[in-house]
């Protein structure tokens, strides 16, 4: 395939100072998801991690763990690349800053500096934040010497120092910021960094140390050590081979399409990083994205305070699509967000096991049931078929959008509006009731022929966020045409091959007992607790069509159970007395999506029915239809009853939302 041009996208190097969590995993599968994509849409893609390894705190960590720091990181290092190897991360290099061919390319860039008057030597007098790696002004500092950003003490730093004339660079990068409004995403952050840090004016910053040994030297001053943020930010350009003497990949990928970063470090990449460049000559990148945090509780979940959450338990447990999926859907990218695994439980089977896994395997079972697996030619469409088509025509277009402003979950949340629109075409369409008689074969092959097809096209779209799904959801489909798998094939409707032989599988994603694993992730967090053997994962119940549920009798029901039961706002577009019935309105419901529903409802005591017009109620949705007076009730009102059975309706505060709201 001719490519569409490059596209190069970096998370930052992260410091092996202990083991990567969750909040590491987050940056780094948001970069990995970014790149499937853009080679999946024919880009010559390029994506880089890497480990940031020098610097007075890891020299301390080492210290602390009775090894030499080289021998300190190697373990994390290898550690850090299993758990992308587990996470499914295919990034094309990873910088060490302990490289090699990084350091010899650092020290060519700090003489560069020096040699062009942008590095000058002097003496440092000031606070230093040794876990931030930062130094601090006495009007940035917190009160106590403390650091404005992680509240520990600084300490006092007195040497003989070399400097970067950042004073030098200001104007122009105010400049560069107002008038490059794309390069600070999201934008609040270029405001914060034009009000908080160059507006008020910008300092020299302190470019070498030399009161520690861990760090890159300066190659004509040696006792002198880089200052670990220079050395840092250059890795995303000495990985492309800088100043060696093989520049192809700088000339083929530089400047970067997207970096992202942590929102704590806009300010290293936003401020030092594009000066940087600018003194080398070097464009900058397109874009700097500045992301939210994960949470625990109220804080920042964070290697040095501990409060943090490891993905391989998860991964074992759930399997790593699940958490992919989360950490992409979960949070809007660049908001903060909570992490809990109850969220991530309850929308793993919500959205996995009973949207996208429902929809897969009544599909397969049903092209099974009535076609022998074989998947039918479609017959003639009607209305309902041209709106899940159009539904099906539209999204690439809304895909492309939203992933390329790295809206993840809105682009998650656009793909599984396609799940649930081909999940409610089931419950209209009934394919249980065609299957019934001969009459209805010919549409019951339309219905099961277009939900097979956007089985396929979810397959294609799910690719970047949950790398091993596809294969599975192929598998079952029957569909080897690595044509039918691309990108290009779902712009599209009907291209999946009537004939192809399905085969019913295991389920995606089984149905986990929320309550029950809550109680064994509930381990307190840590290595150990990461180190810790895990039970195996309870067998998955069979995943069976909704409407052939067997009635249960009422008693204690799990959270997961009642998140069987769809409830919705409806809006009442017409309603009228049962002829022949006390006690029954039917009212015409507007469910939302275009979608109109009928239902009966034992409350003509209570309510007239030019009072119904207009209300907006709330619906059982997934009720399995029943026929009252020659008429069929497809789902129930909800309404409060009290002690003698006085009956008032359930109604959505307000009145005002939209119909096809979501209860819950
Ligand atoms: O800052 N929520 O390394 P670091 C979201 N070495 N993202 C999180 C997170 C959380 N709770 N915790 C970590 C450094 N991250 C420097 C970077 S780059 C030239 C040098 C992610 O180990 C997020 O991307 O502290 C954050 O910016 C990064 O890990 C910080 O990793
Ligand atoms: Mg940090």
């Amino acid at each position: 395939m001719q490519s569409k041009g490059t596209f190069y996208i970096t998370t930052p190097i992260y410091y092996p100072s202990g083991n990567m969590h969750i909040g590491h995993t987050y940056t780094t599968v948001a970069a990995d998801a970014m790149a499937r994509f853009k080679k999946q849409l024919g880009y010559d893609a390029y994506f880089l991690t890497g480990t940031d390894e020098h610097g007075q705190k890891i020299e301390r960590k080492a210290k602390e763990a009775g090894k030499a720091p080289q021998a300190f990181v190697d373990e994390i290092v290898a550690a850090t690349k299993e758990l992308w190897k587990l996470m499914d991360i295919e990034y094309d290099d990873f910088i060490r800053t302990t490289d090699r061919r990084h350091e010899i390319a650092v020290q060519n860039i700090f003489r560069k500096f020096y040699e062009q008057g942008d590095i000058y030597k002097s003496a440092y007098e000031g606070q230093y934040c040794a876990e931030c790696e930062a130094f601090w002004t006495p009007t940035q500092l917190k009160e106590g010497n403390l650091c404005p950003d992680c509240g520990r003490p600084t300490e006092v730093a007195h040497e003989e120092s070399y400097f970067f004339r950042m004073s030098k660079y200001r104007d122009w990068l105010i400049d560069y910021i107002e008038t490059h409004p794309d390069f600070i995403q999201p934008p609040s952050r270029a405001n914060e960094m034009l009000n908080n840090f160059l507006r008020p004016g910008l300092t020299d910053l302190c470019v070498s140390r030399t009161s520690f040994k861990w760090g890159v030297p300066v190659d004509f001053d040696p006792g002198h050590v880089i200052y670990v943020w220079i050395d840092a930010l250059s890795n995303y350009i000495t990985a492309l081979g800088y100043s060696s003497d093989d520049e192809s990949l700088l000339n083929r990928y530089w400047p970067a399409d997207v970096q992202l970063v942590g929102k704590e470090i806009v300010r290293f990449h936003t401020i030092y990083w594009p000066i940087m460049l600018h003194a080398l000559g070097l464009p900058l990148p397109k874009q700097v994205f500045g992301h939210g945090w994960l949470l625990f509780g109220n804080d920042k979940m964070s290697k040095s305070k501990g409060n943090v959450v490891y993905p391989a338990p998860i991964v074992k447990r759930y399997g790593v699509d699940a958490l992919r999926y989360y950490l992409m859907r979960e949070m809007p990218f660049g908001s903060d967000g909570n992490y809990t695994n109850e969220a991530l439980l309850t929308r793993t089977n919500a959205d996995l096991a009973n949207d996208l896994g429902n929809l897969l395997s009544r599909t397969v079972a049903m092209i099974e049931k009535y076609f022998a697996g074989v998947v039918p030619a479609p017959d003639k469409k009607e209305d309902i078929d041209a709106a899940l088509v159009a539904r099906f025509e539209a999204l690439p277009a809304i895909v492309e959008r939203e992933m390329n402003a790295l809206q993840f979950s809105v682009a998650l949340s656009e793909i599984w509006k396609l799940i649930g629109d081909c999940n409610r075409y089931i419950d209209t369409t009934q394919p249980w009731v065609l299957g019934k008689s001969e009459e209805g074969l010919p549409r019951l092959r339309t219905v099961l022929y277009n939900l097979a097809e956007c089985c396929r096209a979810v397959a294609v779209y799910v690719a970047p966020t949950m790398p091993s799904t596809p294969a599975r959801i192929f598998g079952q489909l029957g569909v080897e045409d690595p044509a039918l798998k691309t990108w290009d094939s779902v712009r599209r409707f009907g291209q999946l091959k009537p004939g192809t032989l399905v085969k019913k599988g295991e389920p995606l994603f089984p149905r986990i007992d929320v309550k029950k694993e809550l109680g064994a992730l509930s381990e307190p967090a840590g290595p150990a607790a990461e180190a810790a053997p895990l039970p195996e994962a309870a067998p998955a119940p069979e995943a069976a069509p909704v409407v052939e549920e067997k009635e249960e009798g009422f008693g204690v029901i799990s959270a997961e159970e009642f998140f069987k039961v769809q409830l919705v706002t409806a809006k009442v577009v017409a309603c009228e007395r049962v002829p022949k019935s006390d006690k029954l309105l039917k009212e015409t419901l507007d469910i939302g999506n275009g979608e109109v529903r009928t239902v009966l409802s034992g409350i003509a005591q209570w309510y007239a029915p030019e009072d119904m017009v207009g209300r907006t109620v709330a619906l059982v949705k997934n009720l399995a239809p029943r026929k009252m007076r020659g008429i069929l009730s497809e789902g129930m009102l909800l309404c409060a009853a009290d002690d003698s059975g006085n009956l008032k309706l359930v109604t959505v505060d307000g009145g005002e939302f939209a119909p096809g709201a979501e209860i819950r």
